[in-house]
């Protein structure tokens, strides 16, 4: 990890290519990796295949990313799997994130997380060391799902209807 001066050094010179101007300008190529996202979901669509949309999440977001940082893409979604690099990367990062996947606890339905502080609640963190791909990701976030609800309707699958702490098989069939 950078000291604090080579940090600040290092976050400035990264800074430019996070502005909003600089991700307009890469619209595009977050554009063609949903496509290329929805298409396959299309095509196990029409195949009547059901889902974990989870993995088809992290596929289209990590396509993204290796477009954006690396010029080229990993190729989860041609591949309809991990590349090797990219499974390392996610089950290194990420598995713990979603052990503590608890969506209900937004829900303000149930009592058990009433005394929760949500305001406490910060995934990007906060201060000079804070995310700078907080836009990035939003802007990723929001496409991906404007375009996914606007392309297809959804049914969760019965298996898939306790209460979302339960474990279950997170399984949607798009029609
Ligand atoms: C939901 C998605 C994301 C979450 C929850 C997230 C969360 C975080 C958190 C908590 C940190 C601070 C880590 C620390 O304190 O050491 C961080 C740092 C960082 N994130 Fe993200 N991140 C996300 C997406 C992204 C994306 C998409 C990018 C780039 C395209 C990105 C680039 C970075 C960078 C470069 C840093 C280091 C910043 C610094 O050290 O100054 N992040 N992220």
């Amino acid at each position: 990890m950078a000291d604090t001066e080579n940090h600040a050094r290092l976050r400035k010179a990264m800074s430019p290519a996070f502005s909003p101007r600089a991700l307009a300008s890469q619209e595009p190529i977050l554009q063609h990796n949903v496509e290329l996202y929805l298409n396959k979901l299309q095509d196990h669509a029409t195949n009547g295949l059901q889902l974990d949309l989870r993995l088809w999440y992290n596929y289209v977001t990590l396509d993204m990313i290796g477009d954006l940082a690396f010029g080229e893409s990993f190729g989860c979604l041609d591949s309809s799997g991990f590349h090797a690099w990219a499974q390392f990367v996610t089950v290194v990062n990420f598995s713990h994130w979603s052990a503590d996947f608890l969506p209900e606890r937004w829900l303000e339905e149930d009592p058990q997380f009433a005394t929760d502080v949500k305001e406490a609640f910060q995934p990007f963190s906060v201060g000079p060391q804070s995310c700078v791909g907080k836009k990035f990701a939003y802007d990723s976030m929001n496409i991906i799902l404007a375009r996914t609800l606007w392309r297809f309707d959804m049914k969760l699958e019965s298996a898939c209807k306790e209460k979302y702490s339960q474990p279950q098989v997170p399984y949607v069939s798009i029609h």
